[in-house]
């Protein structure tokens, strides 16, 4: 038997049509319209490509859009200085500051610098707090992309078992604090888990966010689990370039109950949750 193919692309563009929709009803009712800053340093090219990505969707769902290029060699105290201005200005809902930063930046200083209350990425430490303790935080937009499509296909997830692969801040940790919170029975699994192969066997919700190419094969799926795959790695195969995720797609296919792809999958969920959460942060803005 061959699992279900949760759709990303289709779900994403429907939180996006919701997204509009409020906006619209903020922007007629209320004469309110959300706003998003991005900042991206230096020239990195998939993150100029995401960056620009955000912008055109940010517009597309009618709101503002305001991009911040600075230079490679842009000095702490200068980025510190946008990032404080960004955080005064009414018009400015939600600010991202593009990850990775360049080597002399300290990331966890300029993202701790952003007003909790605009950090539509959730990463401040105010944000992962309130989120580990099951307090009202902005959730980081990929784990919040993957829990609704888990809820989505299987309604709840009370007992179930959870096995997060992958243990960064962006993606890992606060994927496993989400589906505690909805009462799975979690564990984070990693580059030193002993067994790895047997912990993914015991998961009824396989979430693989590790960065590898194809490293989970299908033999490592419980029949009948729901694969939430991550990765976006870019591989060459056949002289051709290809996108593929952390899970072996043709193997596990054969084997779990539902599975989503790559591409097609988690990764347009990102921007529509940046999305929801900028108009979190904007209708929390204004009462
Ligand atoms: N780089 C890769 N993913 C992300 C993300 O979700 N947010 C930010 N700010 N940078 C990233």
């Amino acid at each position: 038997m061959s699992a279900k193919i949760i759709d990303g692309k289709a779900f994403a563009a429907n939180v996006r049509a919701q997204v509009a929709a409020h906006v619209a009803r903020l922007k007629e009712v209320n004469g309110l319209t959300p706003g998003l800053a991005v900042v991206l340093v230096g020239e990195d090219p998939a993150s100029q490509v995401y960056v620009k990505n955000k912008g055109i969707q940010t517009r597309e769902v009618g709101m503002n859009s305001y991009e911040h290029k600075l230079s490679a060699e842009t000095s702490e105290a200068d980025l510190l200085a946008l990032i404080a201005k960004l955080n005064a200005d009414p018009a400015v809902h939600g600010i991202l500051v593009q990850l990775p930063l360049p080597k002399h930046l300290d990331s966890d200083l300029v993202i701790n610098s952003i007003d909790p209350a605009k950090d539509v990425d959730g990463f401040h430490i105010s944000n992962v707090g309130l989120l580990g303790t099951g307090q009202k935080a902005m959730v980081p937009c990929t784990p919040l992309g993957c829990l609704m499509m888990l809820r989505d296909h299987l309604g709840s997830l009370s007992g179930l078992n959870a096995v997060v692969v992958g243990r960064s801040n962006i993606v890992g940790k606060p994927m496993a604090q989400l589906l505690l919170g909805d009462s799975c029975t979690v564990t984070i699994a990693h580059s030193r888990t002993k067994d790895l192969a047997e912990v993914c066997r015991r998961a009824d919700i396989l979430v693989a966010a590790v960065g590898r190419p194809e490293m989970i094969p299908g033999d490592w799926v419980k029949p009948g689990a729901t694969v939430i795959d991550v990765g976006i790695n870019r591989i060459e195969r056949d002289g051709k370039g290809k996108l593929v995720g952390d899970v072996h797609f043709e193997s596990a296919v054969a084997v779990a109950g539902a599975i989503t792809p790559v591409p097609g999958g988690v990764g347009p969920m990102t921007i529509a949750c940046l999305l929801a959460n900028t108009l979190t942060a904007c209708c929390r803005a204004h009462g």
